[in-house]
């Protein structure tokens, strides 16, 4: 899909389709307004004769109107003008790429940006490029005969102004984020089998090859025991599959620039181990490298738009399954960190990997580390599936990643870190247990990790609930990319 941006009449497209809005109560938006008198009032003659309400995401196809050189109009309702906030935008924006993609339109060219329906016009568009990507997405690549690919293939952002710069930039950023989004996307919906360890190691040096400014280094199992990794190696031990630590780096700007640090969880399937998960739905535990998925997207949405800040992804990756070599409930094992942990529960694996990559992040003297998991079933509980958990030790930072998950409508929502859920954690022989009982799951998980984040500015994201979507729409979403790489562009941008 490719995305522009320019100044025009909407009467006057060449395009295969000019999409403008329509108020309830028949209100012409400012486009519509110009298409009504190009047409001698074909839009107000049929909305007098009650064929478009104007009602919110409802939309209706004309075909070769008069005195208009597109071939098509879709009008789309844009609802009472007092009710459009994030939500109805959104609604609005995936009726519209819903309807288009039941025409045989390559291109379209839309007209949201005059009346900013409900937000700031920047929003709209990065919206707008979501929906457009998200509706012609397609995880078919593994069926024998693949559906036929989207048609729609260009939209024009139209303005009736000189688009401003600021919302040129816009359009590049959420362009290259669709992208990264759709790279997340089509890792985690791949299967087990086929997204192993070794394959996302495969994928990460590819990474490093299409971008010269990523260097990507894997660390073997002989490289993890000799760091003294003992809390990760005793995830992999089950399994057949090496175990890898992978790192890319994007150098975007001057090396005396602290890196961010993104370290994504990595589990490409999660059974629980010894301490077995049910059967039902265990097959998505496949999506538990989404975390991993996202560093990748994020990764290349920066290096695509070649954004200057210096971030590294670590991505700490295994299979958790049992067999005669796994680790049991009640082994203790020694962190990189040397602190010891007592294993209670062998599904709680993803944090026994973290926690290994995020003593080995410190090494690249970062400014800020931030790790994205899909680490506990209690986030779904807590938060459903619309918002991410985000847990900080500083504040400041779990604002900023708050404000940038407003800006790319990929919310989170921040849980207390506090001291006092910390003896949750207590063992009787060890430093530490792995587990700290089903009361505040998601807490005490981020707790765990905030025993080896204490020498620099830290932020967990726990993605468990809004990574893949379940039942008949099951698929990946491609989040928190949108979040991450908005924060990393406020980064790369201030000051
Ligand atoms: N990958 C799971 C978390 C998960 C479960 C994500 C369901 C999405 C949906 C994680 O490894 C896990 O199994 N966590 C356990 C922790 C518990 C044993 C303390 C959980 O949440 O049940
Ligand atoms: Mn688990
Ligand atoms: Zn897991």
């Amino acid at each position: 899909m490719e995305f522009s941006i320019k100044q025009g009449s909407p009467d006057k497209q060449r395009s295969d389709c000019v999409v403008v809005g329509v108020y309830e109560g028949g209100k012409l938006s400012a486009a519509s307004q110009l298409l009504d008198k190009a047409s001698k009032h074909a839009l107000s003659d049929l909305i007098a004769r009650g064929d478009m309400s104007g009602k919110s995401s409802t939309t209706l196809l004309l075909h070769r109107l008069p005195g208009l050189t597109a071939e098509r109009v879709l009008l789309v309702g844009l609802g009472k003008a007092s009710e459009l906030n994030n939500k109805t935008s959104v609604d609005i924006l995936r009726a519209t790429f819903s309807a288009l993609n039941n025409t045989s339109a390559k291109d379209a060219t839309l007209f949201v940006a005059d009346d900013a329906i409900g937000n700031d016009t920047a929003w709209v568009i990065r919206q707008a490029v979501f929906a457009a990507a998200e509706s012609t997405y397609r995880a078919d690549s593994l069926k024998s005969k693949p559906a036929k690919a989207a048609t729609l293939k260009h939209i024009t952002f139209a303005t009736l102004d000189k688009p401003a710069a600021t919302l040129k930039n816009a359009l590049d950023q959420a362009a290259a984020t669709a992208h990264g989004m759709e790279l997340a996307k089509t890792l985690g919906n791949l299967p087990g089998n086929i997204c192993t360890p070794t394959y996302l190691a495969t994928q990460a040096l590819a990474l490093g090859k299409a971008h010269k400014n990523i260097k990507t280094t894997v660390l073997e199992e002989k490289d993890m025991q000799k760091l003294g990794m003992g809390s990760f190696l005793s995830v992999t031990r089950g399994s057949e599959q090496p175990a890898k630590l992978i790192t890319m780096e994007y150098s975007g700007a001057d090396k005396k620039q602290k890196p961010v640090v993104l370290v994504g969880k990595g589990i490409t399937f999660d059974s629980g181990g010894i301490s077995l998960k049910p059967g039902a739905e265990m097959d998505e535990m496949k999506y538990d490298m989404c975390g991993a998925a996202s560093v990748f997207g994020t990764m290349q949405a920066i290096a695509q738009l070649g954004l200057k800040i210096n971030v590294v992804g670590i991505i700490p990756t295994c299979e958790n399954l049992p067999s005669g070599a796994a680790i049991k409930p009640g082994d203790i094992v020694t962190s990189m960190s040397g602190q010891t942990i007592e294993i209670l529960n062998t599904d709680a694996e993803g944090r026994l990997i973290l926690c290994d990559a995020l003593t080995y992040s410190a090494k690249f003297k970062p400014d800020t580390v931030i790790d994205i998991a899909t680490l506990t079933g209690a986030c779904v509980i807590a938060l459903g599936h619309v918002a991410s958990g985000l847990l900080s030790n500083e504040d400041k930072l779990a604002t900023e990643l708050l404000t940038a998950g407003e800006q790319a409508h990929d919310r989170a929502w921040q849980l207390p870190l506090w001291e006092d859920y910390q003896p949750l954690l207590d063992s009787n022989f060890a430093d530490m247990q792995n587990i700290g009982g089903r009361a505040g799951g998601t807490i005490t998980a981020a707790c765990f990790l905030a025993r080896f984040t204490r020498d620099y500015r830290w932020a967990h994201l726990d993605i468990a609930g809004t990574a893949w979507k379940s039942g008949k729409e099951k698929g990946a979403t491609g989040r928190p990319v949108p979040l991450l790489t908005q924060y990393l562009i406020n980064r790369a941008t201030s000051k």
